[in-house]
């Protein structure tokens, strides 16, 4: 009998499930949800709400999808944290419900290192110890990966996560929210040498993007004042500067990161690692350092429940069992 184990996602703006046959991924659903698109960012109340019109008919979706009844299910993976509370306390709530009707256990997933373990959905061998950087909407973090459920937080940005600056930087250009695919799309008919824009000089381990964010609106501002339609003019060549600054920031930090610490194992996770300019920097530092490199498939760079399933799975081996689940916001490693 296979060991069979659902994973739910709910810790932000997409609701997902997911099935897990024997540690292999049998279904995979998400809902993306399109209620923030009018607010250029995610409203949590509304987030929240989302999540619990979708979670019922996602699970039955991705039972089916795998070919099981409910009754099948061993055990339920569900993203603890961290993540907004209201969005959180919807898959945890219905975990905690589905494994107290059904007397199965649970296994809280940290939704950063999931971020990290993705990349077993595509790769046998993490190749441990190594450095885990992951690029999101909420957070950049640079980890220490000892295992598939030790991980040791190193560093993180002190102010805006790269996902945010790309995301607030495209909704000044009058893109959609989120603004990454859109920004990559733009960027490719654009100039990324036509403005410099600062990177920030931080402590090892350490991003700060906020200087940036500001120094790309101030740009705008400024040009606009002297010349109107500058930005519609110029978006191509703007999306290309500001990618071009971001994913570069982030590739100088990982290499002085992988620098410090000494592993030749870099793992990336997280929506930003969709990013193909991203991709390419860091395959050509990898190529240069001889690193082994691992990137998540593109579909599971972005929030999802696959990643929580392999998650769960690897906590399931481990021996936890759970029977109760709390939420957290805020949730250390
Ligand atoms: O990991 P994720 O789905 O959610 C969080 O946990 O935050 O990341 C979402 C972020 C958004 O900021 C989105 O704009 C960005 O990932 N993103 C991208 C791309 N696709 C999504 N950023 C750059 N290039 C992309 N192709
Ligand atoms: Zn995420």
């Amino acid at each position: 009998m296979s060991k069979v184990i659902l994973a739910l996602e709910t810790s932000c703006d997409d609701s997902a499930v997911a099935v897990m046959k024997d540690g292999t991924l049998a279904s995979h659903v998400v809902a993306t949800q399109l209620v923030h698109k009018d607010y250029g960012g995610v409203v949590p109340e509304l987030a929240a709400r989302a999540h619990q019109r979708y979670i019922v008919p996602l699970v039955d979706r991705a039972l089916r999808e795998a070919s099981c009844q409910r009754g099948e299910v061993d055990a339920i993976a569900v993203t603890q944290g961290p993540g907004l509370m209201g969005s959180l306390m919807v898959g945890v709530s219905f975990a905690n419900g589905y494994g107290f009707a059904s007397g199965i256990p649970l296994l809280p997933v940290h939704h950063i290192k999931a971020h990290l373990l993705a990349n077993l959905l595509s790769h046998d061998d993490l190749h441990l110890p190594a450095l885990g950087i992951v690029v999101s909407g909420g957070h950049t973090q640079l980890i220490e990966v000892v295992s598939s459920t030790e991980m040791r937080l190193l560093g993180s940005s002190l102010d805006d996560a790269v996902g945010e600056v790309i995301d607030k930087s495209m909704r000044l250009l009058g893109g959609p929210y989120p603004g990454g695919a859109a920004m990559e799309k733009l960027a490719k008919a654009g100039n990324p040498r036509r403005f410099p824009y600062p990177m920030a000089k931080t402590a090892p381990f350490h991003f700060s993007f906020s200087g940036v964010k500001t120094a790309f609106l101030y740009h705008l501002q400024r040009e606009e004042e002297q010349c109107t339609g500058f930005t519609e003019r110029n978006k191509a060549d703007l999306a290309a500067s500001i990618q071009w600054t971001l994913m570069n920031t982030v590739v100088v930090k990982v290499e002085e990161a992988m620098a410090k610490v000494g592993h030749t194992t870099l793992l990336v996770g997280g929506g930003v690692a969709r990013n193909g300019l991203l991709r390419a920097l860091l395959k050509a530092r990898a190529d240069e350092k001889g690193w082994l490199l691992l990137m998540p498939l593109p579909a599971f760079c972005t929030d999802n429940a696959a990643m929580v399933g392999i998650a769960g799975y690897h906590l399931w081996e481990a021996g936890v069992r759970e029977s109760h689940v709390v939420p957290m916001a805020r949730m250390a490693f």
